[in-house]
């Protein structure tokens, strides 16, 4: 096979740099004995690095996917406007993705709780962001919610609504790529995968084209405790607005707390590891279920045919956009101290 040395050019130089089938793998990366308390039970875990991708955050593979597919179909035909419920990377991806074909109105529906820098993302992404009071009670079929109202609007003449909640290019993005890359890189020796839940694509996509290769493959999915807050991710209440059938997809389900998420991901970014707070969370996700699976002297189940057990979990993206947020949900004693901290002259308001 000759060797991809990574170079786009030409006419569909952007199109071939989004389309993950012809690019690298994302890196698979063994996370370092000292985050890693099951080293000596021969218990590896890898981090899929999805911040590898030509967006530099999972939604990209979806994004390109979920409009490729439409082109593709001949569903792109007289769209001139793009319309979906999003605050942050699914919405962009698609901005880029449907630029290729000529779309340049992309319009987005997004909580009025939104923090400004994700507005401002949108915004630098020419993304017109359109604030939703969402309704008290999520529902996807209350007339108020921004789901709703992205669908209806993309209903009219010249509109089109990806709707990453129920649109099968959404998982099978995954499945075609992300899951395939893993087995891959595994050797075809992966027993456990855990991934966050969001709108599912991931977990639902990885889980089919795992377990296809291997029925015995555990899916462990990880969602936010009532509450408690991390970008990306969906409480109990939050999942029951998708579309998808995720549940079947799942073997076992984790809860994870806000400051474990930014807490482990930090760890992880001072060891090389690079990426966010729903990274930190699958990772806490994971290390939570082999933890209740020891106890339960159940390990040994999940041992692969050379007595390991090969983990992997998804890295949606990196720290950088929620820097601000590690300073609110960690401790002071989490951060080096600042010398001559009294001279600064552009020292934001604390918790800003
Ligand atoms: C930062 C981040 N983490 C995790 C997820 C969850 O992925 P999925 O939507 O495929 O469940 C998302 C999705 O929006 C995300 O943006």
């Amino acid at each position: 096979m000759a060797k991809n040395i990574n170079v786009h050019r030409g006419e569909n130089s952007i199109e071939s740099f989004l389309n993950p089938g012809k690019n690298p793998n994302f890196p698979l990366v063994e996370i370092p004995g000292n985050l890693n308390p099951f080293i000596h039970e021969k218990i590896k875990i890898f981090a899929k690095l999805m911040t590898f991708s030509s967006l530099g955050n999972v939604k990209a593979v979806p994004g390109f996917n979920m409009i490729a597919e439409k082109a593709a179909r001949g569903e792109l035909k007289g769209v001139k406007n793009i319309i979906e419920n999003s605050s942050g990377n699914t919405v962009f991806s698609i901005a880029v993705a449907a630029r290729l074909f000529g779309i340049q109105n992309i319009q987005s529906f997004v909580p009025s709780e939104i923090s400004w820098h994700k507005l401002l993302m949108l915004l630098f992404f020419g993304v017109s962001p359109i604030v939703n009071q969402e309704p008290d009670k999520p529902s996807s079929t209350d007339p108020a919610s921004g789901i709703y109202k992205a669908k209806k609007l993309g209903l009219k003449e010249g509109w089109l609504n990806p709707g990453q909640y129920d649109n099968e290019d959404n998982p099978k993005a995954h499945q075609k790529w992300t899951a395939k890359q893993i087995w891959e890189q595994t050797e075809g020796k992966i027993t456990v995968f855990c991934a966050g839940l969001g709108t599912t694509g991931t977990i639902i996509g990885n889980s089919t084209y795992l377990k296809s290769k291997k029925e015995s493959l555990q899916v462990v999915g990880v969602m936010r405790e009532a509450e408690s807050y991390v970008p990306g991710v969906r409480t109990e209440v939050l999942l029951k607005l998708i579309g998808f059938d995720w549940k079947k997809h799942v073997d076992t389900v984790q809860q994870v707390l806000t400051a474990d998420a930014y807490r482990k991901s930090m760890e992880l970014s001072r060891q090389g590891i690079v990426v966010g707070p729903s990274s930190g969370f699958a990772l806490g996700g994971l290390l939570d279920y082999l933890s209740k699976r020891k106890k339960d002297n159940l390990l040994d189940e999940l041992r692969n045919e050379d007595g390991e057990i090969i983990c992997a979990f998804i890295c949606p993206d990196g720290p950088v956009p929620y820097l601000d947020e590690y300073f609110k949900y960690l401790d002071d004693s989490d951060f080096p101290e600042i010398e001559n901290e009294q001279i600064l002259r552009n020292k934001p308001e604390k918790n800003s």
